[in-house]
């Protein structure tokens, strides 16, 4: 089967991209610098861009043709944290996702916890096993929706003590979940170790 991306609109282009870039990851980002006031939302459009420096990009789109709460706390203070959440934070990272009013803070509402930042302002989730703290880089566009795409430098990593061993991380401890289509998730399944590649038979 063919599909031309021009024939597709908003909505069913966004199916088909987000039912095929599977699995992804989750950045469930808080924002804002308010004491009490801090801003949590999921968001799978994610991907680190570079390792080194670290480099992380997601991309906020518009509700309803206005600006969801991250998007307006990051170019307000140009700085936030991508937590990553573990299985057992999955309730949480969905109930997240709701369209709270600005001045509702999900973490208190979700009986979540933050924790300060190191070099920014912006709190952490207390209870996410890793946090990187990140200050805006830039913020690109593609095409006229008016969906961000935040550039971000992680400032600081925070990662909890039993993942991390040997400058590696322990991922089948980390239990990390990933979004699929829709309101569907899943964890990690089994992990396959390869023999090294490169070498043809012959
Ligand atoms: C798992 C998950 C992933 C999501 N990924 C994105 C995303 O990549 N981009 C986006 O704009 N919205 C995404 N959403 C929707 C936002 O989380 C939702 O619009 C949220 O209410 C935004 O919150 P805010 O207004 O506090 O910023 C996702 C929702 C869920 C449940």
């Amino acid at each position: 089967m063919l599909v031309d991306p021009n024939q597709l609109n908003a909505e069913t282009s966004y199916k088909l991209v987000t039912g095929t870039v599977v699995p992804r990851p989750i950045a469930w980002v808080s924002s804002g610098t308010e004491p009490g006031q801090t801003n949590l939302a999921p968001f799978s459009a994610f991907i680190f861009l570079s390792s080194y420096p670290p480099i992380l990009g997601f991309n906020c789109g518009r509700r309803a043709g206005t600006q969801k709460d991250t998007s307006r706390n990051i170019n307000a203070y140009r700085e936030y944290v991508v937590n990553i959440p573990d299985e057992s934070l999955l309730d949480a990272v969905h109930q997240s996702s709701q369209d709270f009013a600005p001045d509702v803070s999900e973490v208190t509402t979700l009986g979540l916890e933050t924790a300060p930042s190191v070099r920014i302002r912006t709190p952490r989730i207390k209870q996410a096993p890793i946090s990187m703290e990140c200050q805006l880089q830039e913020i690109l566009s593609f095409g006229g929706s008016g969906a961000e795409f935040f550039v971000g430098r992680v400032v600081m990593f925070h990662v909890r003590d039993d993942l991390y061993k040997d400058g590696k991380i322990d991922t089948a401890k980390l239990r990390p979940i990933c979004r699929i289509g829709g309101p569907n998730y899943a964890p990690l399944g089994e992990i396959i170790t390869m023999g090294r590649g490169g070498t043809l038979p012959g």
